[in-house]
């Protein structure tokens, strides 16, 4: 991405989930009312004036994507934090909004939001504008996820890397390089047992609207660039550390989430969400 300009992209994601919260009705898969705040009135009033472009079916299936991510990642997060992991690192956290809407269990969590540069002081000023206060319990670190030792910088973070810590990278590995990624798979598989990971990735696509959503998002200077044969990927997260290697389902999704839901967005084609464990 482009080192000076916040990611475009970041927006873009935060448009869908609040999209989700207007036009979708009354049953959602992410319940998130804070993001209609951070994005501000303009935004909202933008997807209520063009609520018919954000059901052309690739927008859809981006929505579907973009929410389930983050409610699934939210679930493990509570799972693991029931079994005792108390630390919340959100990679490329971009206008992720858990920590603005943390449920009273998450008070006991330490949340760390680490960004690019450019990006996270965009999300601060959006904060800031929105009149959303931080909670004590989160802390910020910028980062540059293709050029930066990540050991020495959350060594310099409020996480204790001596104990386990929930991951979440959302929405990011398609944008990095595959050093970049193999770098991150190692530091986070390098990370205490008890360690968890959710992250989303890209098998190389093919349909139509997959390729003019990766157009338009090449044409921001965001442009999707590393996919993954997940059998591949499988052997490198286990040689990273990882014990239990977790590739998310359409048909798990769609029977953890959508079966008698009555939601308005469809279920997921295709497997991009995985849950790996050291
Ligand atoms: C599509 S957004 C996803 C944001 C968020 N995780 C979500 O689910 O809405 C991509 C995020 O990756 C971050 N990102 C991309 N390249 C990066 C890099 N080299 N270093 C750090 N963050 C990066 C961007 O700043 C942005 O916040």
């Amino acid at each position: 991405m482009n080192k000076d300009a916040a990611s475009s992209t970041a927006v873009g994601a935060a448009m869908l989930r609040a999209a989700h919260q207007v036009i979708d009705g009354e049953y959602k898969l992410l319940d998130d009312p804070i993001i209609l705040k951070l994005i501000g009135e303009d935004a909202v009033a933008h997807i209520c004036e063009r609520r018919n472009d954000f059901y052309f079916p690739g927008i859809l299936a981006m929505r579907t994507h973009i929410v389930l991510r983050s409610r699934y990642a939210e679930d493990c997060l509570k799972d693991a934090y029931d079994a005792g992991v108390d630390q919340f690192l959100i990679l490329g956290a971009g206008m992720d909004t858990f920590a603005y809407r943390q449920p009273e269990w998450a008070n006991g969590l330490m949340i760390v939001e680490a960004d690019h540069p450019a990006s996270q002081v965009n999300k601060l000023e959006h904060l800031t504008d929105a009149g959303i206060a931080i909670p004590e319990n989160v802390s910020f670190v910028k980062v540059d996820l293709e050029q930066d030792a990540l050991a020495e910088i959350f060594k310099n973070s409020k996480l204790n890397l001596n104990k386990p810590v929930f991951v979440a990278c959302l929405g990011v590995l398609v944008y990095l390089t595959k050093d970049a990624i193999a770098k991150i798979f190692k530091f986070v598989g390098g990370l205490p047992k008890g360690t968890e990971f959710v992250f989303t990735a890209s098998q190389k696509r093919t349909g139509p609207w997959s390729a003019k959503v990766a157009e338009r998002v090449a044409k921001a200077g965001e442009p999707w660039i590393s996919h993954f044969d997940f059998d591949e990927m499988e052997k490198q997260l286990k040689k990273s550390g990882f014990s239990q290697v977790i590739f998310v389902s359409p048909a798990e999704s769609k029977k953890r989430y959508f079966t008698g839901a009555k939601l308005r967005i469809p279920p997921p084609q295709r497997c991009s969400l995985v849950r790996v464990i050291v």
